[in-house]
């Protein structure tokens, strides 16, 4: 036997389809979030009769299916030419004029140029009154200017708005006014069980490889560790990393040994696409990776041309997408400060 019978070939790969662990890759069925796309669905209803919808709170950690559960509701409502759906990320788009750009772009209206935000909206309420609409902001706390939802609400006559965040304390924030208008119903999407882990990671495993090649030893682990992060996306991360790893060291399967390295590498890991993140968010993160547990104020102090205020909002940002972690500590005068990590990690000694 030749010493390179069993590595892997150049032209051999471990991945069958590797998109089928992309974030953002659709599977054809969400499970285990039957009852939630129910009551999503039920939201929405009204407006198949031609009636005015509910609106709806979607919210929970980072990673346990809201994005992905809607829109797989949105996917089943596409045969219902009366509803036109709009999805929006508003981290990407956070300003109200971004909104009305976007929501033209989805729609197909392309006269947009030279037109101010009230113009645009005003073309978009004589389209979407022609039908229904489902208006889907997702990230919705980072919305710079709620008065866009207030535009929807006042303007377009059936429709139903949903909201998708992490923290719903955001809500407390908008005007009073617009929370009563709004009559917002709400559904909390509680991290997965363990074996619900195990199912989701194993179904989108078994596409995404060539049989056999992972071992079971070293799927338990990423199981295991994703289990006790809650975020299925940290699971994906894991199983294509560790794929990687196998695939750069020859190897024909996937082994503990791989998953273990894929393990040891979340602290770099950002559970978000790192292009959502704005250019002060994308700096304070590289700082942080730079300087890890050093304080709030020691970071804010390196980072040029920003008030503490936006400094302090992209934190709150960096926190609940779980890209950094605080971590309390005692100051030399006896206050409180935190201490600033990069990661998805809860407990640092996770590492
Ligand atoms: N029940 C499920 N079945 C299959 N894949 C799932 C399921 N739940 C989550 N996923 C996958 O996990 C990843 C994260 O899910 P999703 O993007 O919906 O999370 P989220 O709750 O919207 O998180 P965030 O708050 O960070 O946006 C996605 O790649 C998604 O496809
Ligand atoms: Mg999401």
């Amino acid at each position: 036997m030749s010493l390179f019978d069993n590595m892997l070939k150049d032209d051999e790969s471990l991945f069958l389809n590797p998109e089928h662990l992309d974030y953002d890759y659709q599977p054809k069925l969400v499970p285990f979030r039957e009852q939630e796309q129910q009551y999503m669905a039920l939201c929405i209803k009204p407006l198949l009769q031609n009636r005015n919808g509910k609106n709806l709170l979607i919210y929970g950690p980072p990673g346990v299916g809201k994005t992905v559960s809607t829109k797989h509701v949105l996917r089943e409502l596409e045969q219902y030419e009366n509803i036109i759906q709009l999805y929006i990320n508003c981290w990407k788009k956070e300003t109200k004029h971004k909104i009305a750009l976007e929501i033209c772009n989805q729609i197909g209206y392309k006269f947009t140029h030279n037109k101010n935000t009230d113009q645009l909206m005003n073309e978009i309420k004589n389209r979407l009154n022609k039908k229904t609409c489902v208006l889907i902001l997702d990230e919705a706390d980072k919305i710079e200017d709620s008065s866009i939802i207030y535009y929807f609400l006042e303007d377009i006559y059936k429709k139903s708005i949903f909201l998708i965040t992490n923290n719903k304390e955001f809500l407390l924030k908008l005007d009073q006014r617009l929370m009563s208008r709004l009559n917002i119903d709400e559904i909390s999407f509680k991290p997965y069980t363990e074996a619900q882990t195990r199912d989701i990671l194993k179904t989108r495993k078994d596409y995404a490889f060539v049989q056999n090649v992972f071992d079971e030893e070293a799927f338990n682990i990423i199981v295991q560790k994703t289990a006790e992060l809650n975020d299925i996306r940290t699971g994906l991360y894991l199983l294509k990393e560790a794929g990687n790893i196998a695939e750069n060291k020859a190897s024909r399967k996937i082994t503990q040994e791989h998953a273990t390295e894929a393990i040891s590498k979340l602290k770099d890991y950002k559970t978000k696409d790192p292009s959502m993140l704005d250019k002060y968010e994308s700096l304070i993160l590289e700082t942080i990776k730079q300087n890890p547990g050093k304080t709030l104020s020691e970071i804010s102090k390196l980072i040029p041309d920003i008030s503490y205020k936006s400094f302090s909002r992209r934190i709150n940002n960096l926190t609940s997408a779980n890209l950094i972690t605080k971590e309390e500590t005692t100051t030399e005068t006896g206050g409180k400060s935190f201490k600033l990590y990069t990661g998805h990690a809860r407990k640092l000694s996770d590492y």
